[in-house]
C-alpha cells in the first residue's frame, strides 16, 4: 500500500486534504482515518458499501472482471492443482506448503481430530432434527472451554492451537451433527484417510454398508471446498475481525461467524436455493412467473443464488460449481430435475432486463446445493459445508487482524434520528 496522491474535500469555509491509498492490484481508497478529528464530522455508509474496513494481503477480487485470487493464485488453478488442505494453509501461513509441510500439517489435522470424549454428549442434548448451524456454532464456542489454555497464549501459538483444533474438530463436529441429524452412530475419523475423505466416511460409513471412497467425490468435495475458502470482507469474515477486534479468541470469534453465515442472503443460501428450486418442481411453477416474482417490487422474495455485492458479472466460483455439477451428477449416473429448472431459471434472469440493469448473475450458492444434494447431503447441512469450507478463511483474517498496525477495537459511529432531550415523566403521571 502506497500514498502517492491526496484528495481535497471542502465542506464549507473548510478545505482538508485527505491520503489516498493504493493496493497492489491498484485499487484506490481516501484514507478517511482522521476525518472527524479534522472536520467533527463522520461518513454515512450503511451495509460498508462503500467503506475499507481494513488492509489484507489474503484474497483479491474484481467484481467487475469476475475475478478471485487467493494469495495471488486464481481460483481456477487452485481447484485444479490442489487439495482443500493445501488451500487452507496458503491462506492462513501465506504460501502453498511444500511436500513436507502438507504431511506435517496432515498429521498435525489428524492428531487433533478426535473430539473430548465429554463433548459428544452435548449432541444427546439436542432436540431431533435441530439445525446442524446451530449445532456448529454452539460447538465451536463449547470447543474453546476444552482448551482454555488458549486464553493465555500469545497469538502464535494461540493461532498454531487453536486453528488446527477448529480446523480438524469442526469437521469432526459437522459429520457428527448430520450423523446426529440422521438418528445414526457416530462415526470417528480415520488417521490413514485425508481431509476430505475422512469428512466423507464420517457423514457416510455405516457398520451394515461400507462407504466406498470415490476419488470424483473426494475431488469434487476438495473442489467445493476450496470455492468456499475465503472471499475477502464478506459478512461472516467481517463478524469473525469485528468480534475478535475486542480481544475475544478465536474459537469466540469463529463462533460468531458460523452465525453471520447463517442468514439466507449469505451462506444459507445455497439451502434457500435447493428449497426454491424444490418448490418450482412442486408446484408445477412456470420459471417465467418465478422470475417475475423476484422482479416484483412489493414482493420480498427474491431469486436466491442470484446478485452479488461485489460481483457484477458471473461469479467465477458458479461457473466451476456448474461444472462439478455435470461432473458428479454423471459419475452417479444422477438425473436430477432439479438442475433442468436451475438451468432454465438462469437463462431466463441473463435474458430479461431487470436482471441485466443490476447485474444480477448466479453467485457460488446457485449450483452448489445440486452439487450437495447428488452426494446426498441433505438441504440442512449446506450451509455446514460452506462454513467447513470457509473456515480457513476466517482463521486467515482473524490472524491478519491480530497482528496489523492499524488493528483497534470495530467500533462504528451511527447519525443519530431519534428525539431530542425530553425529561422523565414520573410513572404515576404518565
Ligand atoms: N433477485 C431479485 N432482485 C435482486 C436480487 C435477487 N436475487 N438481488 C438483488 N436484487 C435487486 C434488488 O432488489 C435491488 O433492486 P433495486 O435497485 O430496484 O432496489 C438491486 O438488485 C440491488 O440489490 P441490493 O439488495 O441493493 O444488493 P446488495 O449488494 O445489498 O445485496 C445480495 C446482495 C447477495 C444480498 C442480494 O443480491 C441477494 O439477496 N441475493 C439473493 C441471496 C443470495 O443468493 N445470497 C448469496 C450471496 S453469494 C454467497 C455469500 O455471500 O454467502
Amino acid at each position: 500500500m502506497h500514498k502517492a496522491t491526496k484528495a481535497t474535500l471542502t465542506i464549507g469555509d473548510t478545505t482538508i486534504e485527505l491520503p489516498v491509498l493504493t493496493g497492489t492490484e491498484g485499487e484506490r481508497t481516501i484514507d478517511i482515518s482522521a476525518l472527524r478529528k479534522q472536520t467533527g464530522m463522520t461518513t454515512f455508509d450503511p451495509g460498508y458499501v462503500n467503506t475499507a474496513a481494513c488492509q489484507s494481503a489474503i484474497t483479491f477480487l474484481d467484481g467487475e472482471k469476475g475475478i478471485l485470487r487467493h494469495r495471488g493464485y486464481p481460483i481456477e488453478q487452485l481447484v485444479k492443482e490442489c487439495e482443500f488442505v493445501e488451500v487452507a494453509y496458503l491462506l492462513v501461513h501465506g504460501a502453498l506448503p511444500d511436500k513436507r509441510q502438507r504431511e506435517d500439517f496432515s498429521s498435525k489435522l489428524n492428531r487433533h481430530s478426535m473430539l473430548h470424549e465429554d463433548m459428544r454428549f452435548f449432541f444427546r442434548n439436542y432436540p431431533e432434527r435441530a439445525h446442524p448451524m446451530a449445532i456448529l456454532s454452539s460447538m465451536a464456542i463449547s470447543l474453546s472451554t476444552f482448551c482454555p489454555e488458549v486464553e493465555e497464549m500469545d497469538v502464535d501459538a494461540q493461532v498454531d492451537e487453536a486453528m488446527t483444533t477448529l480446523l480438524s474438530q469442526l469437521r469432526t463436529i459437522a459429520a457428527f451433527s448430520y450423523r446426529k441429524f440422521e438418528g445414526k452412530p457416530f462415526v470417528y475419523p480415520d488417521h490413514k484417510l485425508r481431509y476430505c475423505e475422512n469428512l466423507l466416511k464420517m457423514m457416510f460409513d455405516s457398520p451394515v454398508e461400507p462407504y466406498e471412497l470415490d476419488p470424483v467425490l473426494v475431488r469434487a468435495m476438495n473442489a467445493l471446498l476450496i470455492i468456499h475458502a475465503d472471499h475477502e470482507q464478506n459478512c461472516s469474515t467481517s463478524a469473525v475481525r469485528l468480534v475478535g477486534s475486542s480481544g475475544a479468541n478465536l474459537f469466540a470469534s469463529i463462533a460468531a461467524g458460523i452465525c453471520a453465515l447463517w442468514g439466507p442472503k449469505h451462506g444459507g443460501a445455497n439451502q434457500a436455493v435447493i428449497e426454491m428450486l424444490e418448490g418450482i418442481r412442486r408446484d408445477g411453477l412456470k420459471v417465467s412467473d418465478v422470475v417475475t416474482r423476484a422482479k416484483a417490487k412489493d414482493n420480498p422474495f427474491r431469486l436466491m443464488g442470484f446478485g452479488h455485492r461485489v460481483y457484477k458479472t458471473y461469479d467465477p466460483r458458479a461457473r466451476i460449481a456448474k461444472k462439478l455439477c455435470d461432473q458428479v451428477l454423471e459419475r452417479l449416473g444422477i438425473k436430477d430435475p432439479l438442475l433442468d429448472i436451475a438451468l432454465e431459471l438462469e437463462q431466463a434472469a441473463l435474458a430479461d432486463d431487470y436482471f441485466v440493469e443490476r447485474k444480477l448473475y448466479p453467485n457460488v450458492d446457485f449450483y452448489t446445493g445440486i452439487v450437495f444434494r447428488a452426494m446426498g447431503i441433505p438441504t440442512d447441512m449446506f450451509t455446514v459445508m460452506f462454513a467447513i469450507g470457509r473456515l480457513p478463511g476466517w482463521i486467515a483474517h482473524w490472524i491478519e487482524w491480530m497482528n496489523d498496525p492499524y488493528q483497534r477495537i470495530g467500533r462504528p459511529r451511527q447519525l443519530y434520528v431519534g428525539p431530542v432531550t425530553q425529561d422523565v415523566v414520573p410513572l404515576a403521571k404518565r
